[in-house]
């Protein structure tokens, strides 16, 4: 399996590092600055560098291309390298928008090469826990996440709308909107009602939201998305599921379970330690990147594909929306 990389800043160097404990070979890079470019080559030992897209596609000897680069980015490469034949994973958000997500999509089903979406916290042991626990909490009613920052937030390009697309629920509140989508199965969502601002810094981007969705299986989740907050009620991802018969959540990761009988509440831990040792660790990454190789391996197309990164680009379109109208905006 030979794995180029198109970006070479923080993400890719973790992506990078997962591809080498599964095993694969790591072919070529792609920046447009030559400098942090072979310092990534030179430390991945990796043997062919561009600074064109159009270069390492024509002469670079890909499998695969795993894109980590500002977010303006992700759909015209996706897009490229599809086209030229080369499987694609690409950093969440997939794109600026839904009808750039659709692209992406239609490109993936005309050229038959795999569109994947690193929604990394789908591979993580204590989501999966849950999920399968889940189906013990009757019919799940509502969820409640978080994904913010603790006194703290990106700079640089993540902070310019036309590089980042958004603020805080682009980086950071699509990992809640995600995770929580994961656990409910995939609904689609039909409505949306966003509040976001930015209070904290003087960029263009909000520093703060709350989201609510309405999705197609009646489940109604609230979301907080943040940079730069005074508070945080968990890690990232952190979320909740309130159902008929029971509570679970993430990060602690336990499940409340109403025990009539004897008039309590019987408390099932996952047995993971909270806080962790870190908490997005390296093996989150390799687990993620050794099933997009075991999908291309197998010719099966990748969950989270296109279409889950698409329903979460519809959300945040929709949230957006509401934000700047004040009103709820249904999605069709
Ligand atoms: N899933 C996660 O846990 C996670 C964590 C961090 C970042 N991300 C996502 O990964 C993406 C990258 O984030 P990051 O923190 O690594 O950012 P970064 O700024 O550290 O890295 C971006 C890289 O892209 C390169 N780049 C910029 N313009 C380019 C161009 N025209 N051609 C080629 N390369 C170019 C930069 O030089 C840099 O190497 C973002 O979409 C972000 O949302 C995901």
């Amino acid at each position: 399996m030979r794995i180029g990389f198109a970006g070479t800043g923080y993400i890719n160097k973790i992506h990078a590092c997962a591809a080498q404990h599964c095993g694969a070979e790591l072919t070529a890079v792609l920046n447009h600055k030559a400098e942090p470019m072979k310092a990534f080559a030179d430390q991945f030992g990796i043997p062919r560098q561009y600074e064109t897209l159009e270069a390492l596609l024509k002469d670079g000897d890909l499998d695969a291309l795993v894109i980590g680069t500002p977010n303006y980015l992700h759909a015209p490469q996706t897009i490229a390298a599809l086209n030229a034949g080369v499987h694609v994973m690409v950093e969440k958000p997939m794109s600026m928008n839904a009808r750039e997500a659709e692209q992406m999509c239609e490109a993936a089903q005309k050229s038959g090469s795999l569109l994947m979406v690193a929604h990394c916290w789908r591979f993580d042991p204590e989501v999966l826990w849950l999920k399968e626990q889940s189906s013990g909490l009757g019919k799940i009613i509502r969820t409640k996440g978080v994904g913010a920052h603790l006194h703290e937030g990106p700079g640089g390009w993540f902070t310019q709308k036309e590089l980042a697309g958004g603020g805080a629920l682009v980086d950071m509140g699509i990992h809640a909107l995600d995770t929580a989508r994961f656990l409910l199965g995939d609904p689609k969502p039909v409505a949306v009602y966003a509040k976001l601002g930015t209070y904290y810094k003087d960029f263009e981007v909000d520093d703060t939201g709350v989201i609510i969705v309405e999705w197609d299986n009646d489940v109604t989740s609230y979301f907080e998305s943040g940079w730069w907050q005074p508070h945080v009620d968990g890690p990232e991802a952190a979320t909740q599921l309130y159902g008929t018969q029971g509570f679970g959540q993430l990060f602690p990761t336990r499940l409340e379970l109403p025990n009539i009988q004897e008039q309590k509440i019987d408390v099932i831990e996952s047995g993971f330690p909270f806080p962790r040792e870190s908490h997005s660790p390296q093996s989150l990454y390799d687990t993620q990147l050794e099933y997009f190789v075991k999908c291309i391996e197998k010719q099966e197309t990748p969950h989270p594909g296109g279409l889950e990164g698409l329903m979460n680009m519809k959300v945040i379109d929709a949230a957006y929306e509401s934000s700047r109208i004040g009103k709820v905006v249904e999605i069709s």
